[in-house]
């Protein structure tokens, strides 16, 4: 068992140097083509899930109909694979016109008609990592156009960069989207291309990120596996909050943990529990990358519960582990971990996991202190489960979390 209260206390020390310019104040929501339409271009072949306009007038429907824009999921993501190959005899990119018909303006104009941010993907370097036009050597041309077709959040990706011009080259574009006179998030992937995700020299690249950046993919591509998302959580499960992420993350300075799988093959209904509650307790974007149309009943009340998602949308910085072993001495073939973050509003989130394998679902349990009593509600149940004193104790299934407010 640990001490909650003094492991909470030291979560309010958390202040982030953030990019002040009023924008991203909330980790972004939406919805992104990559994990799951990939850099499929045969339209011919395969109609409905290949990258062209319909991809995206289709996500920005479904946002609306099936009430994901109801509960925040307002942004659609182009990402790699729209352009064509060459230049235009102006130098300019463009959209594949096969593909995207219409042509971009057209495509950003019918997301803001339907009340979504238009989200974009480039690269910082002289290709796409899926071989695409990049930025290198137009910086200016290309910005000013992607601000002419409207684009509300530019992910730039950082393949075929060479690493020491990435400083410059992401501060050079972070000021012309600044002056491109739209108001544009920049989600920068530079510290992902570093052999140490930007953590070296106490943190020196996060740091320069949370000032010309709103956000950025400090780990590796998500994919739809427990394999790949425990991996994720995994590198963001540090029980320290001098962690140099850990300090740069607040409003308009996320780290991003990469998609949500939620929705999809690969996450059992625990797993899809846990990716969830983690990512809303570590303040990361939350990108659905999924067909919208086949997301079951069960993972869509997961991805639309208001109070998780009020939890990642909070103006406080993201959570920590504050226990790796909370399970009894006598349990020893489960691993119990509590997480927790300080909101706000003087509340606590706390994610209670059982991130074991073998065993049936066993009890974890937190004291507070013996003469003091704390209000709990299961946020997954959406019940408040009434007044405890000293300490509380939850049975937790093998691979799978609770995730409870607790109100001292
Ligand atoms: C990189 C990024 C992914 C995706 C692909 C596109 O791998 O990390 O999120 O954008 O490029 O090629």
């Amino acid at each position: 068992t640990m001490k909650l209260n003094l492991a909470l206390a030291a979560l309010y020390s958390l202040v982030a140097e953030a990019k002040d310019d009023g924008q991203a104040l909330k980790p972004p929501m939406g919805w992104m083509s990559w994990q799951r339409y990939v850099c499929n271009v045969d339209c011919e072949t395969y109609p409905d899930s290949c990258i062209n306009e319909k991809l995206y007038m289709n996500a920005v429907d479904l946002l609306k109909s099936e009430g994901y824009a109801d509960v925040g999921y307002t942004q659609v993501s182009i990402d790699d694979c729209w352009s064509t190959h060459e230049r235009d005899a102006n130098g300019d990119q463009v959209a594949d016109p096969a593909r995207f018909p219409s042509g971009l303006k057209a495509l950003g104009d019918y997301m803001h008609d339907n009340n979504m941010r238009f989200g974009f993907y480039s690269d910082i370097g002289t290709s796409t990592c899926g071989g695409y036009l990049g930025l290198k050597g137009y910086f200016e041309q290309d910005i000013a156009k992607f601000a002419e077709w409207g684009i509300d959040y530019l992910k730039l990706d950082g393949c075929y960069e060479d690493l020491a011009e990435m400083s410059d080259d992401y501060s050079a574009v972070s000021k012309l989207l600044s002056d491109s006179g739209r108001d544009i998030v920049f989600s920068c992937s530079w510290p992902a291309y570093t052999p140490d995700n930007g953590e070296s020299n106490d943190g020196e690249i996060l740091k320069k990120l949370s000032e010309i950046c709103h956000t950025w993919r400090n780990f590796d591509d998500v994919a739809d596996s427990w394999v790949s998302v425990s991996s994720i959580i995994d590198f963001w499960s540090r029980n320290t909050t001098d962690a140099p992420f850990v300090s740069v993350s607040g409003p308009g300075s996320w780290n991003d943990m990469d998609m949500l799988m939620v929705g999809n093959n690969g996450l059992s209904h625990g797993q899809e529990r846990t990716q969830f509650a983690l990512y809303a307790l570590f303040a990361t974007p939350l990108y659905l990358s999924t067909d919208l149309t086949t997301v079951s009943a069960e993972s869509k009340a997961i991805l639309q519960n208001t109070e998780i998602i009020a939890i990642n949308q909070d103006s406080s910085g993201q959570g920590i582990l504050l226990d790796d072993n909370a399970a009894a001495d006598s349990q020893w073939w489960m691993i119990g971990k509590i997480y927790g973050r300080a909101l706000s509003d003087g509340t606590f989130a706390i994610v209670m996991r059982n991130s074991g394998d073998m065993g049936p679902s066993t009890f974890i349990d937190f004291d507070v202190s013996s003469d003091t009593s704390f209000a709990l509600r299961d946020l997954y149940a959406g019940e408040d489960l009434g007044s405890f004193t000293g300490t509380f104790s939850s049975s937790i299934e093998t691979s799978n979390v609770e995730m409870y407010i607790v109100t001292l």
